[in-house]
C-alpha cells in the first residue's frame, strides 16, 4: 500500500522538484501539501505549490495549505539569490509564442484551513500512518508539536531536509538554510520524541542534477518545466557549488520514501543551537566511528547515497514524464 505522507514544503526549486517525484511514484500517497516561508515568503511558497501540480496534471489533487509567515522567534531570512524572487527560478514570467504565461497562476485555490490544523487533522485521521516530511524551516511541524504534541508523537516518522556536520553550512559558516532559518523550531522537533531521519548538506551535496541531464529532456511535458524552474539554480551554483548542474537536496527526501535502500545511516543525538551571530542554526552530533559523547540518539542521520541510482530514479519518474 502506498505510503500516506504531509509534504511541508518552502516551495523553491529543490521542492517543486521533490513535490514532483512524490506525485510521480506510485509508493507514495500525498495527503496534502503545506507552505511554509522560507526560501520565500509562505504567499509565494503556497502558490508555487499549486503552480507545480498544474505542471504534474496529477489524477488526484492532494489539498494545498498556506503555513506560517514567520519563523517562531527569528526575523526571516529568504533564499531568493538561489531560488530567483518568484521562488521558481523566474518562471512566474515566462510566456508562450503567443505572449500568455507559461505557468500562470492555478486557478485551484488553496485550503481555507492553516497548514498547522490540516497536518493535525491528516494525522488524527490517519491514526499513527503518517510520514511527516519536512523540506523547509520547520515552523509549521514545531507549531503541530506545540499544539498536540501527542499526536506529533504518533506520526510513523518524521523526515527532514536540514543541517550539515563537520563541514561549512550554505548560509553560514556553519548552518544549513532551513536550520538557520528557524532554529527555535528545529529544537523543538529534535526534542519531540517521534522518529526523525534526516537529510543534511553531507549526502545532499553528492547528487548533482546536471544541465545536459535536464536539456536532453526538457522539450516538452514535466521535462520542460524542470528546465524553465531550474535555470536560475544552475546559474548560482555555477559561481559558488558545482558547474555541472545543482543539488537537488529536498527530493532526496522522497527518494528515501521510495527507496530507501540508495542511504547509508549513522543513529546520533542532534542539537540545534538557536543563538549566537556565528552559532545560530548549528546541527551538532557526535559522528565518530568511536562516539565520545554517547547521548541517546533521536535522529538516523543519512550520510551516503548512492548518486548514480538516485538520478536514475530521478530520470525516469520526473524528466521523462
Ligand atoms: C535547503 O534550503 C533550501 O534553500 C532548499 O530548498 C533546501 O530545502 C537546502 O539547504
Ligand atoms: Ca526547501
Amino acid at each position: 500500500m502506498a505510503r500516506p505522507i504531509v509534504l511541508d514544503t518552502d516551495t523553491g526549486v529543490d521542492d517543486a522538484l521533490a513535490i514532483c517525484l512524490a506525485m510521480r511514484s506510485h509508493e507514495i500517497d500525498v495527503a496534502c501539501i503545506t507552505a511554509v516561508s522560507g526560501n520565500i515568503d509562505v504567499d509565494y511558497a503556497t502558490a508555487n505549490i499549486l503552480r507545480t501540480l498544474d505542471a504534474i496534471e496529477p489524477n488526484r489533487r492532494p489539498p494545498v495549505a498556506r503555513g506560517a509567515g514567520r519563523p517562531l522567534v527569528r526575523e526571516p531570512v529568504c533564499a531568493d539569490e538561489v531560488h530567483g524572487g518568484d521562488g521558481l527560478g523566474g518562471a512566474h514570467a515566462l510566456t508562450d509564442d503567443d505572449g500568455r504565461p507559461t505557468y500562470p497562476p492555478s486557478d485551484v485555490p488553496p485550503a481555507q484551513d492553516a497548514a498547522q490544523d490540516v497536518i493535525l487533522r491528516e494525522i488524527r485521521e490517519r491514526d499513527g500512518d503518517i510520514t511527516l516530511v519536512a523540506v523547509g524551516p520547520l515552523t509549521n511541524i514545531a507549531r503541530c508539536v506545540q499544539a498536540d504534541p501527542a499526536a506529533i508523537g504518533s506520526v510513523r516518522e518524521i523526515v527532514v531536509m536540514g543541517g550539515v556536520f563537520d563541514r561549512p553550512g550554505n548560509v553560514s559558516i556553519c548552518a544549513e538554510f532551513n536550520i538557520y532559518a528557524d532554529p527555535h523550531a528545529a529544537a523543538i522537533v529534535f526534542d519531540c520524541g517521534a522518529p526523525i531521519t534526516l537529510f543534511p548538506l553531507n549526502v545532499t551535496e553528492q547528487v548533482t542534477l546536471t544541465r545536459d541531464a535536464v536539456n536532453r529532456h526538457g522539450n516538452d511535458g514535466l521535462g520542460r518545466f524542470v528546465r524553465d524552474i531550474t535555470g536560475h539554480t544552475m546559474e548560482f551554483a555555477a559561481q559558488y557549488e558545482d558547474a555541472q548542474g545543482m543539488y537537488v537536496h529536498d527530493a532526496l527526501t522522497i527518494a528515501y520514501l521510495v527507496d530507501e535502500g540508495l542511504f547509508g545511516f549513522r543513529d546520533a543525538c542532534v542539537t540545534i543551537e538557536t543563538s549566537g551571530d556565528i552559532s545560530a542554526g548549528l546541527t551538532a552530533a557526535d559522528l565518530r566511528d568511536r562516539p565520545r559523547f554517547k547521548d541517546t540518539p533521536n535522529a538516523r542521520i543519512a550520510l551516503s547515497v548512492d548518486a548514480p541510482r538516485f538520478l536514475a530514479l530521478f530520470e525516469d519518474r520526473v524528466l521523462r514524464g
